[in-house]
């Protein structure tokens, strides 16, 4: 960092239109009671290494007591937490430390479906004439399913029960799909919003927002899926995006603004078309919709400035700011992805320019990769549903390395539930907090640039490409002084661009500029000035 004029911040209200978002893989964080799994206890000791790095919120991955299936995402009781994790009392807990120390709390919720371990679901397999068999989508017994909708992660999406019925699952077998077009559903989860809410959490990351609803009729999808994890084009029309959907998200959002203190919610808004994502971030809807296209995105210029372009116009028309997100729990890491963490560090500067709030996940901060799991430590449902044939996401999964010098890279003194691959203590957050150079100190210094200039996260932004250099100008809505540009440098060769003043770069190797002109080798991002 060559240079930090700070330039007094507009009042940023509300704070998540530009907030940094922590994504906590709550079963990898850390572990405060030593049984090799994180927990909450272990989440509220490390909150001031998250102030330090200085993000506005925390998001948890599920932490309700759950059968186990996928990754906390089949859940068994919505207003419990899981003993792997701690107490709901634990939850309050971090709430107010974490308040203590400005940050806020999200948790995920997940209104598609249940466990199969739900109670709603053991009582509708008992008595197919019980109310809560309506709260689900049971068909009459046939011997083919009723009909082709597949399970995302792999087969149909359709399973029998035992006395012959089929249940809809769009994801395993242990995860039914609740039916929302019956009110008692809609309640109860009017209940459970309230239930967190009223404890002090800030807001909620919406599993799968795009679902919920059904085609009434059962047809077709007019096609199946492609084998990509969350492929989301029109394989899915009958089962995502039904019209009913953004009414409930216009309850939620009543609910959250009926608060004080408004609460947040983010949506996983899988569609391939961004105008299409925008319409669930409408005013009086969802706070943020992902949108993956970025994620999803090669390590390409014309990919990204596309990308970006489009995404900024699909919010820009309902007036919602962009989320960006270039890693989370269902994606191998940006190192391995790009193919090399120069690029990754690049991305990321890339990403916290953008106007809008940047999500982050658990260890991006520290340049991790993608870690090769042994098969028989793998837990993954989509590595066995697809016979092995698809890794799954276990590698993005691996528990954070803290101390480099401790057992287990100080993440637990018992051996954790997803193994370390050799050479993870390399990465731990002390060995990084003393090295400048380090990615960690990269994040920091861009997130602390963030707060200093409007232009950067909520600014206007205009991206233009020349061939693999990608510029990025930003300016503050408010005509504050302290317009930013990026510059990415996506190509193979090296590339001069026009800067006053660099801010920071992705690499040591920029140096200047000279005469008005600063060198970027390949894969390499700057934040200039003018
Ligand atoms: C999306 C979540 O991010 C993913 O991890 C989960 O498997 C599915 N939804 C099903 O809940």
């Amino acid at each position: 960092m060559q240079d930090t004029r700070p330039v007094e911040r507009a009042a940023r209200d509300p704070w998540w239109r530009d907030a940094v978002v922590y994504q906590v893989y709550l079963r990898s964080f850390a572990d405060g009671n030593g049984d090799g799994v994180g927990d909450f206890p272990g989440l509220r000791s490390r909150l001031p290494y998250l102030a330090g790095l200085g993000v506005d919120a925390v998001w948890v991955t599920p932490h309700y007591v759950s059968g186990g299936a996928d990754g906390g995402y089949d859940v068994v009781d919505f207003t419990s937490v899981d003993p792997d994790y701690g107490t709901v009392e634990d939850v309050r807990g971090l709430v107010e430390d974490a308040h203590g120390l400005g940050l806020r709390v999200l948790l995920d919720i997940v209104p598609n479906h249940t466990s199969d371990r739900h109670e709603w679901f053991r009582r509708a397999l008992a008595d197919p004439d019980s109310p809560e068999a309506a709260r689900y989508h049971f068909r009459p017994a046939s011997e083919e399913p009723p009909n082709n909708w597949q399970s995302m992660f792999g087969g149909p999406a359709w399973s029998r029960t035992p006395d012959g019925r089929w249940y809809l699952h769009l994801f395993t077998p242990q995860q039914p799909d609740l039916n929302w077009t019956n009110p008692a559903v809609v309640e109860d989860f009017d209940r459970t919003l309230r239930f967190w809410f009223d404890l002090g959490v800030d807001g909620f990351r919406v599993d799968v927002a795009y679902g919920l609803f059904k085609d009434p009729e059962y047809r077709d999808n007019p096609g199946i899926y492609s084998p990509t994890l969350f492929g989301h084009g029109p394989e899915q029309a009958m089962t995502t995006n039904q019209p009913g959907v953004h009414d409930v998200w216009r309850r939620w959002r009543a609910i959250c603004d009926s608060y004080a203190d408004p609460k947040m919610l983010v949506g996983e808004v899988s569609l391939a078309d961004l105008a299409e994502v925008g319409r669930y971030a409408r005013p009086d809807e969802l706070h943020h919709a992902f949108q993956f296209r970025l994620l999803k995105s090669d390590w390409d210029a014309a990919s990204f400035a596309d990308t970006i372009t489009e995404a900024l116009a699909a919010f820009d028309a309902v007036g919602a700011p962009a989320p960006w997100v270039l890693g989370n729990h269902d994606k191998a890491r940006q190192v391995t992805r790009y193919g090399s963490l120069r690029r990754a560090r690049a991305a990321a500067l890339l990403m916290l320019a953008l106007p809008g709030s940047a999500y982050l996940y658990a260890g991006e901060e520290l340049g991790l990769p993608e870690a090769d799991v042994p098969d028989q430590a793998r837990r993954d449902p989509i590595f066995f549903r697809s016979g092995g044939k698809r890794a799954g996401r276990d590698g993005c999964r691996i528990p954070m390395p803290w101390e480099g010098g401790e057992e287990n890279a100080g993440f637990s003194g018992a051996t954790p539930w997803l193994p370390q691959p050799a050479g993870w203590a390399g990465y731990a957050v002390d060995r990084q907090e003393s090295d400048p150079g380090s990615t960690l100190a990269l994040y920091r210094q861009a997130i602390l640039l963030r707060d200093l200039y409007p232009a950067l996260g909520s600014g206007r932004a205009s991206v233009t490409r020349t061939g693999d250099v990608v510029r990025v100008d930003l300016v503050a809505q408010s005509g504050e002084p302290g317009a930013v540009t990026c510059w990415i440098n996506m190509g193979a060769t090296p590339a001069g661009v026009p800067a006053h003043r660099l801010l920071l770069s992705s690499s040591p190797d920029v140096t200047g500029p000279v005469a008005g002109v600063l060198r970027l080798k390949a894969d390499t991002a700057v934040w200039v000035t003018w």
